[in-house]
């Protein structure tokens, strides 16, 4: 489901100690959710299980920075990101987050997990402009384009730095 919500401009924040939790199937489907996870989304646990995560996708976040998470945590690897939320009120959140996937027995991915904790306020504004520019870019692409005119805004201002050493030094 797909959030109708209007973003208003009132901010949320994470306490310094909060982590926000949850857990998903395979294909993305929430499985877990933490109380604080259901606190700051604004969405009842009913309404969390079973929806994907762009429930609380903010429309000013690039597609391409999803498109490279999916990437990332389809290959079995660790993806970390900053990534702007939107509660159900409108209101938006700020997180730094770790997302990895969890292994069956035969080593099969069967699921992930995805931890978020409070960013520096200095990466936020940081990931909050370089969000900004990749968006614009998407949105003149146009629709067929737009992934990759965000990565390729993504891999200018990475300036030769592997994607996990650039984010952890914005
Ligand atoms: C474990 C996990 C956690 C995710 N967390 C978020 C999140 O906090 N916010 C978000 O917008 N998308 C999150 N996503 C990505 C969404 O699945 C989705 O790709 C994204 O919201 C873009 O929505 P769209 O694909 O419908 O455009 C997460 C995905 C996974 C697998």
């Amino acid at each position: 489901m797909k959030s109708s919500v209007a973003p208003s401009n009132i901010e949320r924040s994470l306490g310094d100690d909060d982590f926000i939790v949850t857990k998903t199937d395979a294909k993305g489907r929430i499985t877990y959710a933490n109380r604080i996870f259901i606190a700051l989304a604004g969405y009842s646990e009913t309404e969390l299980l079973g929806s994907q995560h762009n429930i609380i996708r903010h429309p000013d976040m690039p597609r391409s920075v999803f498109k490279l998470l999916w990437e990332t945590i389809g290959t079995g690897q660790e993806f970390i990101g900053y990534v702007k939320n939107m509660a159900k009120d409108g209101s938006f959140y700020w997180v730094l987050a770790t997302v990895t996937p969890d292994r069956d027995a035969q080593r099969a991915i069967a699921g992930y997990t995805s931890v978020r904790r409070k960013p520096r306020p200095e990466a936020v504004k940081a990931a909050s402009a370089l969000y900004q520019t990749m968006l614009a870019a998407e949105r003149s692409a146009g629709t067929r384009d737009a992934i990759d005119a965000g990565a390729a805004v993504l891999r200018t201002a990475m300036n030769g730095k592997s994607y996990e050493q650039f984010v952890l030094a914005l």
